[in-house]
Formats: C-alpha cells, sequence, structure tokens
C-alpha cells in the first residue's frame, strides 16, 4: 500500500524530467484531446468514454490496470499511487479529486507530476473518468466513497471510519474556568471498520465561583479516563448518500473523579452514528447512545442523543472549504432524582486550512439552552490532521 506520507517534495523532481516520455506522450494526447474538443463537439456533443480517456491520457502514468507505472518507465521520481489500493482509490471526495484532474496535483498540494485536463477534458468526462478509476479498487461495493466523509462535529460521532488525529478542547472562560482537553486517535480498518484510543486531559480551577473551596483550593490538572472505541459502517451508499454505523466505546477511570477528572467508574457507551448528505452541499449527522458505569451505584447511566445540520461552501471553485454547523445536544440521567432532558446547542465553524484538505480547524461555542444554573457557555474547537493524506506539514 502506499501511503501519501511517502511522497517526494515537489523540489525533488527536476523539471528537467518533463522531457520525459511518459509525461511528453501524456500532454500530446491531451493536447490532441483539446485540440479535437471543438470538432468533437460540433460533430457529436456526447462525451468519450472514460475508459478511452483512461487509455489515452492516463495509463502512460497511472497503467491500464491502475497500479502506476514503474520510476523507470515514467522517467520521473515522484511515485504514482497504486489505485488498486481500495483505500486510496475511496478515501478522497469526488470533488477533490475533479480539482485534481482539472487543475492538476498542486491544486492540493501534490506534485506537479500530475498534469491538469481542465481544458483538454469537460467537466462531464473528468467526472466520468474519476467514476471509472474508483473501479480500479476490486471490492468498491464495500468500500464507503470519501463523499460520505461529512466534517466533523465538535460533539457529534461521525459514522465514516476514518484516518485521524484529533485535539479537542472545551474551554470554560467563564466561572471557575477549565480546559478540558482530548486527543483521539482514529484508524480504519479494512472497508468499514475504525478503531480509536483517546487521552483526555485538562486543568480546572477547584475554587467555586461563589469563591467557596472544594476540598483542594486552587488550579489542578492532569490526565482524564482514558477510553477506546470501535466502529463499523453497517450501512453505506454512495447513491442516497447515507452512512450508518454502530459502535462502543469504553472509558476506565484512569482520571482523578475527586479534582473532576473523571467518572470513577468503568463506563460502557454504545452507539449509532448516520450521516445523510443533503442537495448544495448540506448534510445531517445524528449521534445517539448510552453511557453505562459498570457500577450503578458509583454512577448514573445516561442516555445521549445530538444532531448536526451543517453546510460545505467553497467560495473560489478548488479553495477553502467553510462548513458552518449546529449541533442540538441532549442528555437525560436514569435512575436520577430529577431525570430531566439537559440541552445545549453548539454553533461553530469548520474551515480547511491547507490545500490538501487534511489539516482542518473547527471553531465554536457550547451553549446551555435549560438548566444554566451553574451550567455556563465554553469555546470548543479542534485542529484535525488526516494523517493517511501525509506528514501534517504537507499540501499547504
Ligand atoms: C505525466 C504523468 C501522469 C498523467 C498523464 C496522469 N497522472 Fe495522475 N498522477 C500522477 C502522479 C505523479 C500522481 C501523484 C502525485 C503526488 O502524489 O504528489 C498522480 C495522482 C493522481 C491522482 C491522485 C490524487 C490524490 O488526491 O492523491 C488521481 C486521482 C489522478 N492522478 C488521476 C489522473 C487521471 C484521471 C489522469 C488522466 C486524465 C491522470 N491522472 C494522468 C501522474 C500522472
Amino acid at each position: 500500500m502506499l501511503s501519501r506520507a511517502g511522497h517526494t517534495t515537489l523540489s525533488a523532481v527536476s523539471w528537467r524530467r518533463v522531457g520525459s516520455t511518459a509525461f511528453r506522450a501524456a500532454l500530446a494526447l491531451a493536447g490532441a484531446l483539446a485540440g479535437a474538443e471543438p470538432e468533437v463537439r460540433a460533430a457529436a456533443p456526447a462525451a468519450r468514454a472514460p475508459a478511452d480517456i483512461w487509455s489515452t491520457a492516463c495509463a502512460a502514468c497511472h497503467g491500464a490496470d491502475g497500479a502506476g507505472m514503474p520510476t523507470a518507465v515514467l522517467g520521473f521520481d515522484v511515485p504514482v499511487p497504486d489505485l488498486r489500493d481500495c483505500l486510496f482509490a475511496t478515501s478522497e471526495p469526488t470533488a477533490d479529486w475533479f480539482a485534481v484532474v482539472h487543475e492538476g496535483g498542486t491544486v492540493r498540494g501534490l506534485d506537479r507530476m500530475m498534469p491538469a485536463f481542465g481544458t483538454a477534458l469537460t467537466a462531464q468526462e473528468i467526472e466520468g473518468v474519476v467514476g471509472y478509476l474508483r473501479g480500479f479498487c476490486r471490492d468498491l461495493p464495500d468500500w464507503p466513497l470519501g463523499d460520505l466523509n461529512l466534517p466533523r462535529g465538535l460533539f457529534t460521532e461521525k459514522a465514516f471510519p476514518e484516518n485521524e488525529l484529533v485535539l479537542t478542547s472545551n474551554i470554560a472562560l467563564r466561572g471557575s474556568g477549565s480546559v478540558m482537553s482530548e486527543l483521539v486517535y482514529e484508524k480504519r480498518l479494512g472497508a468499514r471498520s475504525m478503531i480509536e484510543v483517546a487521552v483526555p486531559f485538562g486543568f480546572l480551577n477547584l475554587t467555586d465561583s461563589s469563591g467557596a473551596m472544594s476540598g483542594a483550593a486552587g488550579w489542578t490538572g492532569g490526565i482524564g479516563d482514558l477510553g477506546a472505541a470501535f466502529k463499523h459502517a453497517i450501512v453505506q451508499s454512495g447513491r442516497s448518500g447515507t452512512i450508518v454505523a454502530l459502535g462502543v466505546d469504553v472509558s476506565v477511570p484512569t482520571g482523578r473523579a475527586d479534582r473532576g477528572l473523571g467518572a470513577g467508574v468503568t463506563v460502557v457507551g454504545p452507539f449509532v452514528a448516520c450521516g445523510q448528505l443533503l442537495p448544495a452541499g448540506g448534510f445531517v449527522q445524528v449521534h445517539a447512545g448510552a453511557d453505562l458505569p459498570t457500577d450503578f451505584d458509583a454512577a448514573n447511566p445516561e442516555i445521549f442523543w445530538r444532531a448536526l445540520l451543517g453546510w460545505s461552501v467553497t467560495p473560489s471553485r478548488f479553495g477553502r472549504m467553510y462548513s458552518p454547523m449546529i449541533e442540538v445536544l441532549g442528555t437525560r440521567e436514569l435512575r436520577a432524582d430529577d431525570a430531566a432532558v439537559i440541552w445545549d446547542v453548539a454553533p461553530q465553524i469548520q474551515v480547511t486550512l491547507n490545500r490538501r484538505k487534511h489539516v482542518r480547524l473547527n471553531v465554536g461555542a457550547l451553549v446551555p439552552v435549560n438548566r444554566t444554573s451553574g451550567r455556563r457557555a465554553q469555546l470548543g474547537t479542534y485542529l484535525l490532521w488526516d494523517w493517511y493524506e501525509g506528514g501534517p506539514l504537507r499540501g499547504w
């Protein structure tokens, strides 16, 4: 499997190499296709078949079977990805691969040896050939497409299995103050599964807002309850834009409960997570489940549900993507004397930071809707790195 992390930098490829046979041939073909365009259009508006486009314009570098031609044949030392690798062939949203074929590799901070075909091919033809190359993955129907990988909310778990490292922080500026963070490592297993390890840590002021001390005084900090999770997408359809996953997470009481850094008991949380694409860049996500302590005397079980509505926009055609979102969060403690539903809302915006869109920032707020005494608004944020797409400093 070829990971993007192994790719060479732009500077490693000298422009002298542009004279390589494969590249010249591809450009000549691209030129021929471009030249033929008005004529073809005049004669028949029908798009050229994806398989023909592939063999004339792409196969010289990518190979007829998508495996990628060897460096010796190509005459340049940038590795060409193996498109038969299903993970590689499916991870990207169609729009991002459209951009690469239209504008060339540099649009995603990839190598310029991936040429631009925006003038040689029509939009319809580019869509056709992108669909065609996904087919080099033999088990394509089993693999959810990157199009179903919706922007991550601050609190709502996604259904799409990912390869990510995410640092989230919730910061209470008012009241006595706290910064609760979590570093989450997610790794995809096969077509539809994912495992996750979460390391929470935080700093909080134990002096409550009234000025009274609760045992220990002043600021304290430390690690919270370590967590692990597994999820599996049971339903996915590119056609209807739907993905549904079932999962379970477990946290163990490594954090000090007396200092507000842990639950004091092992908690098992089964959940369901769904994502649905809407027209015009919109999407909804729903996440519901329970948090079940292994000892009901130590803590009350809880049920929760979270719904997210969002919309992705790219103001300059192939540029930065902005995704404003709003989450509505409900939690209810079971077995508590007062089993009221606690409601919060979380308005936020996710922004892609680099051209490859694999480093993203989300900034928002968690705002209590009811039971507001003692519950104050917090700042919520995360920084996300999709590590499968290459090192965090690549693709800017
Ligand atoms: C001159 C050689 C060459 C030709 C011709 C070529 N490619 Fe590429 N392509 C590359 C290289 C090199 C990369 C890897 C770039 C990198 O990883 O930095 C690449 C990468 C890609 C990728 C992966 C982009 C990503 O996000 O990782 C896609 C998709 C792709 N090419 C599609 C096509 C299609 C479709 C055609 C034909 C219309 C084509 N290529 C023609 C060299 C070529």
